[in-house]
């Protein structure tokens, strides 16, 4: 049944390639646009039933494409995907959740050790010739050891982080809206409850209104000028102004960032500061998982054209 459907995806750059081939040779008609409601054409208006996605698709483009009914979204976060006007509209949406927990949780370890023991600046060095020419790289002034680890998010992929860290011997908090049921690590109800209680802060929060700027001056002042800060869910959780200034100022001492709130723009402040470990949004960007997204993303499109049932939609 699924060869007759249409299905249109929608980017604003590339989209993986593994997907690309694999809806072409599934679907009836492909479209590769922009996520955009004005370069809706009247064809695609009236064929396009099925989205492809990397985030992006606002009320304005669903209510572009009125024969639309599921939107898959490549990535498990969905805070660029306006859920809620498309479950008002009847729009199934689809995330792809799990393949990548493991891979997610490997980055934010990476990005912590990075972070705290400076290895990206200690290779400068090395690269650079500083090592020859100045010797030792300076001792880093933080460590891992004696750190208390917050985690702001305990979904799968914040779990899968807290299970690495176990193996580090270090304690482990969370915040959480609901408190996780048969989990050994401490409960805050607030994130300034945990804020207060740790000096090492992840997050892994999903974005979206309700975690809008929640990582605010306030919360950075209670990590305590020890205090680290990780980012690996979204960058609009955080208050990037008030993260430079926290940083610049020495309110905390360093900070690891893999999203930012206006990717693929980085904050001038944040790029400045000598204290913070910066990559361009790679949590899952490995061929390996990258495919494995790639598959689940499509597997949803095919399933719920030929049985009605999505595979994995996002929660209600
Ligand atoms: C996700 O899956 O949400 C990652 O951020 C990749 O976009």
């Amino acid at each position: 049944a699924e060869q007759q459907q249409a299905v249109a995806i929608l980017v604003p750059g590339q989209f993986n390639d593994h997907a690309v081939g694999r809806i072409d040779r599934t679907f009836s008609r492909v479209w590769i646009e922009r996520p955009d409601a004005s370069l809706v054409t009247d064809e695609m208006r009236r064929a396009v039933r099925g989205i492809a996605a990397f985030g992006g698709i606002n009320a304005a483009l669903i209510d572009a494409l009125p024969n639309l009914e599921v939107i898959a979204n490549f990535g498990v976060g969905y805070d660029s995907v306006d859920a809620g006007h498309a479950a008002r509209r009847g729009v199934m949406v689809t995330n792809t959740p799990d393949v990548l927990t493991e891979e997610v949780a490997d980055t934010a370890i990476g990005l912590l050790i990075n972070t705290v023991r400076e290895l990206p600046r200690a290779e400068t060095w090395l690269r650079d010739g500083s090592w020859a020419r100045n010797g030792n790289y300076p001792l880093s002034r933080l460590t891992l050891r004696g750190r208390r680890v917050g985690i702001f998010g305990m979904g799968r992929i914040g779990l899968a982080i807290a299970r690495r860290l176990e193996a580090f011997g270090l304690p482990i908090a969370y915040h959480n809206r609901r408190q996780v049921e048969g989990l050994p690590y401490e409960y805050h109800g607030t994130l300034k409850g945990l804020a207060e209680a740790v000096d090492t802060l992840i997050s892994v929060a999903p974005g979206g209104a309700s975690t809008e700027r929640a990582v605010n001056a306030e919360i950075l002042s209670a990590l305590g000028p020890n205090g680290v800060f990780v980012n690996i869910g979204r960058g609009s959780t955080v208050d990037e102004a008030a993260l430079a200034a926290a940083l610049a100022g020495g309110t905390i001492a360093a900070a690891g960032l893999d999203v930012f709130a206006d990717e693929p723009n980085v904050p001038p402040a944040l790029l400045a500061a000598p204290n913070t470990s910066l990559l361009p949004h790679v949590g899952s960007a490995s061929e390996h998982t990258r495919r494995a997204m790639a598959d689940l993303c499509v597997d949803n499109l095919i399933s719920w054209f030929s049985e009605r049932r999505a595979l994995t939609p996002v929660p209600e």
